[in-house]
């Protein structure tokens, strides 16, 4: 996720800006950039890698003179890492700058007026176009062409701007990505995050949605967006600089959970459009989506599971075959592929070596390949034929779930297009499974909320030898990822099966007191599990039952129930997942395992 930071005051901005920008360094970011005010012209410095390059470029901020500037961490959306598309960007004559955090998704429309008005491109981001709206609105007054600028723009933002002619001003607003400012005795900073101002201030304004505010060296005037002054409160921040970095939550792990509702509505939104799904990237005509015939997704571990369950939802709603494969086995099998196979490679990191290996293989044979990847620029999405982003911003834990959650939305929506246009689903249950989409993120902000009693629970199974995890059809994928949460994280060893099967052997390890979490989404698959839930029961096992709301009948085989919201049978997936991962979690803090870190493993594996 990108990282802003802003200065004005008495002193040198550069190494504030510097500083500033290396707590935020845990955001993740592939460049950097600051620009500064010397009180004759903005001056700016920006480039690809780490700060270190950008310290050495400006002598830790010794060439860039002046007390007004803006800097940023970029982690890139759109466009690929490079030094022209590092923040901040300038309009045409230089005379405004900003720098962004978030996603313009109209930028496309909005940049194709700018280059009919005649202004010219210099980046592939959709934040150069904000540069470029803001010059046309500005005829000496910033709060005016700002507030213009926000009725145009559609997304999430939160920008730092200065203009040449308002020396002693910086300016920052925010709708949908985070944004705070401070004021300190040395002068006014904004921010992304807490940890980037508590060196100079604890005393901060969090900046809500459409708020803009002015900062001078000596004070801060805040605006809504009809341009009228408005009071706000600060908030004394008690973290220290490690909870800061976290937004205050004890582990990276917990905040990506917490997360989940936003990112998965940054992956949804700008692909529904009038009640349609519109997947610019997928580059494929609708009569190319009718000649598929046949799907494969490959993926390693949780991105896998993704696809485990994306299985049923391509299969029931676009009626084409999908084999689901891991890339490790995928890349040495020979699968058979010919011009009507679609492969879809589904990746956090885009790095990971298996499944880049497997994407070789398949263009090898001159078949077309999807990516379907969260970081920007990374292998897999330069490789693949065509890539199709998930907005999960960096991923920090070692356990996914945040990524793990848009990949889910990107194939839903895959899924849904492919649907459409192969005429295998209704216009009603077309838009029915819309309006489903749009409330997941309020479900499973729900979800979240209800942590306490799962930590309740978590806390009687610390001491779990085996934990076993049974479904049905989409349920048994959850229960790969559950299992897989659980295990890498608290050290438990710990089985997914499909229900069914474990009276084919499994069912030999059940003993009195073991764990079964039973999850159960799909109405027409209840009583059968059910079934298998008592199997289990009666030979002395302890089952949890995640379910959804108004299926009190489980009540009878489980000794505890998290009932989930009521959503479309395809996406239960992204609303069971949530009690499972904080169950995880749970287990593993109170254990005292690392969360964030678990042994053995890293997060991206880039080796075979
Ligand atoms: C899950 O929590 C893991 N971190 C792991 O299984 C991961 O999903 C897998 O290694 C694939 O990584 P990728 O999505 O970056 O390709």
């Amino acid at each position: 996720m990108c990282g802003i930071v802003g200065y004005i005051g008495g002193e040198q901005a550069a190494p504030i800006l510097l500083d500033g920008l290396a707590k935020l360094e845990y955001r993740g970011y592939d460049s950097a950039g600051i620009a500064v005010y010397n009180g004759e012209e903005i001056r700016m410095v920006k480039s690809m890698g780490r700060l270190k390059v950008l310290n050495e470029l400006t002598h830790d901020g010794a060439t860039l003179p002046g007390t007004a500037g803006i800097g940023h961490t970029r982690w890139a959306t759109h466009g690929a890492p490079s030094d022209t598309n590092a923040h901040p960007h300038f309009n045409e004559t230089g005379s405004i700058v900003v720098v962004h955090n978030g996603i313009i998704e109209n930028y496309q429309k909005l940049k194709q007026k700018l280059i009919r008005r005649g202004y010219e491109f210099r980046s592939e981001t959709d934040t150069e176009v904000v540069a470029h709206l803001l010059d046309y609105y500005y005829k000496g007054n910033p709060l005016e062409a700002i507030t213009r600028m926000m009725h145009q723009v559609e997304g999430s933002y939160a920008f730092g701007i200065m203009f040449q002619d308002h020396p002693g001003e910086i300016y920052a607003v925010r709708k949908d990505s985070p944004l705070i400012v401070g004021h300190a005795e040395k002068g006014s900073l904004i921010a992304s995050d807490v940890p980037a101002v508590l060196k100079y201030t604890r005393s901060v304004y969090f900046i809500e949605n459409e708020e803009i505010v002015r900062l001078t060296q000596d004070e801060m005037v805040f605006y809504n967006i009809d341009e009228e002054e408005i009071d706000k409160e600060p908030v004394t921040i008690e973290w220290d600089v490690n909870a800061a970095e976290k937004g205050g939550y004890e582990h990276f792990m917990l905040k990506e959970m917490y997360e989940q509702p936003k990112v998965v509505r940054d992956t949804f939104s700008p692909r529904l459009k009038n009640g349609d799904v519109v997947i610019e990237e997928l580059g494929m005509s609708d009569e190319e989506i009718r000649e598929v015939r046949k799907l494969y997704i490959v993926a390693c571990g949780s991105a896998y599971h993704t696809g485990m369950t994306c299985k049923y939802v391509f299969e029931g709603l676009a009626r084409i075959p999908v084999e689901v494969d891991l890339a490790s086995e995928f890349r040495y099998r020979n699968p058979i592929l010919d011009e009507h196979t679609l492969v879809i490679i589904v990746s956090q990191s885009g790095e990971t070596a298996d499944s880049l290996a497997a994407l070789r293989e398949v263009k090898k044979r001159g078949v077309r390949v999807l990516g379907i990847v969260n970081v920007v620029g990374s292998s897999i999405a330069r490789e693949a034929d065509n890539v199709m982003y998930t907005w999960a911003g960096p991923e920090i834990a070692v356990a996914t779930t945040k990524a793990y959650s848009t990949q889910l939305i990107a194939q839903y929506l895959l899924a849904l297009k492919f649907a459409k246009v192969r005429g295998t689903i209704s216009d009603v249950e077309f838009a029915g499974m819309l309006e489903d989409m749009e409330r997941l993120p309020e479900q499973m902000e729900m979800l979240l909320s209800n942590k306490e009693r799962v930590q309740r629970f978590a806390n009687r199974y610390l001491a779990a030898r085996d934990v076993f995890f049974i479904g049905r059809g989409i349920d048994y994928a959850i229960s790969m990822e559950s299992s897989l949460k659980l295990k890498e994280i608290s050290y438990i060893h710990s089985e997914a099966y499909a229900a069914g099967e474990l009276k084919h052997g499994t069912i030999s390890l059940i003993e009195e007191g073991t764990l079964v979490a039973a999850v159960l989404t799909q109405e027409d698959l209840f009583k059968k599990t059910i079934s298998n839930m008592l199997e289990v029961k009666t030979r002395g096992a302890c089952v949890l039952a995640v379910t959804q709301v108004g299926n009190t009948e489980v009540e009878k085989a489980a000794d505890y129930v998290i009932y989930i919201p009521k959503t479309n049978r395809y996406f239960t997936n992204s609303l069971a997942i949530i009690p499972l991962q904080l169950f995880a979690y749970y287990v593993s803090i109170g254990k005292g395992c690392d969360v964030d870190k678990p042994r053995n493993l890293a997060k991206s594996v880039t080796v075979e």
